[in-house]
């Protein structure tokens, strides 16, 4: 979602705005501005979509200044041109915005009753309308923004610049992220340390209901009420990552190929590589031992993850989940009690609904725990036990590592979990830990040895409106996976089946212009998939079949293409088949030429509901 970057700085900003703002280009966007002050005067530059228009208008008409802020706007309220562009300017006052101000309506409705005028469609507007109403009404700047923050509700992360002050920016956060970066004789603030990482890594990141006052040197952080507060400085680890494609096309693909090494690095944190087992401590404050059940919530990817956790700990540990999307379960008043844990998967650990979920589980009184990528993120820090899942940035908004990486952990601490209900002998502990030890050596060789058939076949399937995508145990899941990898790219109408609904709907369907892709592993479900396989073959379905060589031997139905993929261990399957779906998605996206690694209206860190 929309990203904001500043600098009060000693040297002119415009251009190192706009490279910061480069590295927010993976949360999605769809216009971009930056704001600077020169002589006492607020100048800006916006445009409507990709940064390099910006660039270019910069390059045409720079902006001089040594103070600015800078602004990716992904379009919630007003559709994404340069009038709604951030940043909006109201009688020498600039602000930035992410997030939504929920009652903007009322607050423009009271505005245009005292004869105000907005130029905008955006909420965004309102921000800077309440505090030149303030200061019009003879209110310093600091009182102003005080009651700006009192008057609007929402989500938001604020920075707000003032053409009258050239030393300072002021910020506030109640919701989405935002980081505050040490310089020496400079100050920065970033919607994440990512941002920030050229310059810094000393950070400071604002709690939610602070607002800050940054100077040149140094920063005055307050509470909601006003109280002077402060918040602890951090080293971060982001600049030690290179945010760059390497030799890749896309950030996607990158990602996709840094699997199996990111799931060795994950794994060796949460197993014991040598011995083949794993240490209970990972569990952390989550005493899975006298766990009447578990509650697992997150959103999209994440929560396609937590849904084969699920199979994990109800097989390995004999745990009941509960599981749903995290929109729907934070205002689905489930009953919860002490006796129950709640479990909440997240890449950015910023996700507004996932977020909503932990603190409405927080309130009832219950343990939580937080997979996540980000770990110094909002619900890693709401949380009991952090479960970190190692996967390095990902910038690609379409989830890879981190989906397996996010696998990897849960399947590590179901057995874990197990291991603490006496629900795994050692002997099957030993062994599920050995396959997930060499899972990084399957994938590997699982990328080498498909890529070249899946491009070819990426190429046919760009041909066709809709694909169904059909999976039994842990492959429904990834089906699922697979149908919303395919959409969100490349755009294509795409379904994901259990194998068993089939008949329950989904076979009228089928005709020669309905590619059905069937994940099958030879499993214990292998010949009930092949039954609805044969379901398909009899309606003239095309079929793409993603087995293993037992599979392909053993099946005679007719198929469009067959992926063979090495026979794997059941624990190991989800991860070593994500990747003939991940790289299917990402081949026929790049065929039809969409844009891989920023698609047309997603974010890749979704901070409103
Ligand atoms: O940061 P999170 O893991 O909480 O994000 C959840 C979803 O928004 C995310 O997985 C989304 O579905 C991806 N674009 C899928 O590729």
């Amino acid at each position: 979602m929309c990203g904001i970057v500043g600098i009060v700085g000693r040297e002119p900003v415009a251009e190192r705005l706009v490279d910061a703002l480069r590295r927010l280009e993976y949360r999605g966007y769809d216009s971009a501005g930056v704001a600077t002050i020169d002589s006492g005067v607020l100048a800006r530059r916006r445009a409507e979509g990709k940064l390099f228009n910006l660039e270019k208008k910069l390059a045409e008409d720079p902006l001089p200044g040594t103070i600015g802020i800078a602004h990716t706007r992904w379009a919630t309220h007003g559709v994404p041109n340069e009038t709604n562009a951030h940043p909006h300017f109201v009688d020498g006052v600039a602000v930035v915005h992410n997030g939504i101000i929920e009652n903007f309506s009322e607050l423009k409705e009271e505005l245009i009753g005292e004869g105000v005028t907005f130029e905008t469609q955006t909420d965004t507007e309102v921000v800077g309308q309440l505090i030149a109403r303030s200061l019009r009404n003879g209110m310093g700047r600091r009182e102003a923004m005080q009651a700006m923050l009192k008057q609007v509700t929402g989500a938001y992360a604020l920075a707000v610049i003032f053409a009258d002050d050239p030393s300072t920016i002021m910020a506030a956060r109640s919701g989405p992220p935002l980081a505050i970066g040490h310089g020496r004789g400079e100050m920065y603030l970033g919607s994440d340390a990512i941002a920030l990482a050229p310059f810094t890594n000393e950070i400071t990141y604002l709690v939610d209901g602070d607002w800050a006052i940054l100077g040149r040197d140094g920063a005055f952080i307050f509470d909601h009420d006003g109280n002077r507060v402060e918040r602890p400085r951090q080293i971060s680890q982001s600049a030690a990552y290179m945010v760059d494609k390497g030799n890749h096309r896309h950030f996607m693909e990158k990602e996709i190929y840094e699997q199996p090494e990111v799931i060795s690095h994950a794994l060796a944190q949460y197993v014991d590589l040598g011995d083949h087992t794993v240490d209970t401590s990972i569990c952390g404050a989550i005493d899975f031992a006298s766990l009447r059940s578990l509650a697992i919530s997150a959103c999209g990817t994440a929560y396609l993850s937590g849904l084969i956790g699920k199979y994990w700990f109800e097989r390995y540990a004999r745990l009941p989940v509960e599981i749903d999307v995290a929109s729907e379960f934070r205002y689905r008043e489930i009953p919860l009690a002490k006796d129950q844990a709640a479990l909440f998967i997240s890449q950015s650990g910023e996700t507004a609904d996932t977020l909503a979920s932990l603190r409405y589980c927080q309130e009832v009184g219950l343990k939580i725990g937080a997979v996540v990528n980000v770990k110094e993120s909002t619900i890693a820090r709401e949380s009991d036990a952090i479960f970190p899942i190692l996967a390095g940035p990902e910038i690609g908004v379409a989830s890879t590592k981190a989906f397996t990486c996010q696998l990897t952990v849960l399947a590590s601490l179901a057995i874990a979990a197990g291991k603490l209900r006496g629900t795994i002998a050692p002997d099957e502990e030993r062994q599920l830990v050995k396959s997930l030890t060499e899972m990084p050596r399957l994938m590997s060789s699982v990328l080498n040895a498909v890529e070249s058939q899946i491009e070819a076949l990426a190429r046919e399937l760009s041909r066709y409106q809709d694909v169904l995508y059909l999976g039994r145990g842990t492959s429904y899941p990834l089906a699922l996976e697979g149908a919303l990898k395919l959409k969100e790219i490349s755009y294509i109408h795409a379904e994901g089946y259990a194998a068993g609904e089939l008949k329950h709907g989904p076979i009228a369907l089928i005709d020669e212009n309905m590619p059905v892709i069937v994940i099958a592993p030879f499993d214990r479900f292998f010949e009930k998939t092949i039954s609805n396989m044969q379901e398909v073959a009899a309606r003239g379905g095309k079929i793409i079949f993603i087995t293993d060589e037992k599979g392909a031997a053993a099946s005679k139905l007719p198929t469009m293409a067959t992926i063979t993929l090495p026979h794997v261990a059941e624990i190991v399957a989800p991860m070593v088949y994500s990747l003939p779906i991940q790289l299917l998605a990402y081949h026929t996206a790049v065929f039809m030429g969409t844009d891989v690694d920023q698609p047309r209206n997603l974010a890749k860190s979704v901070t409103v509901e």
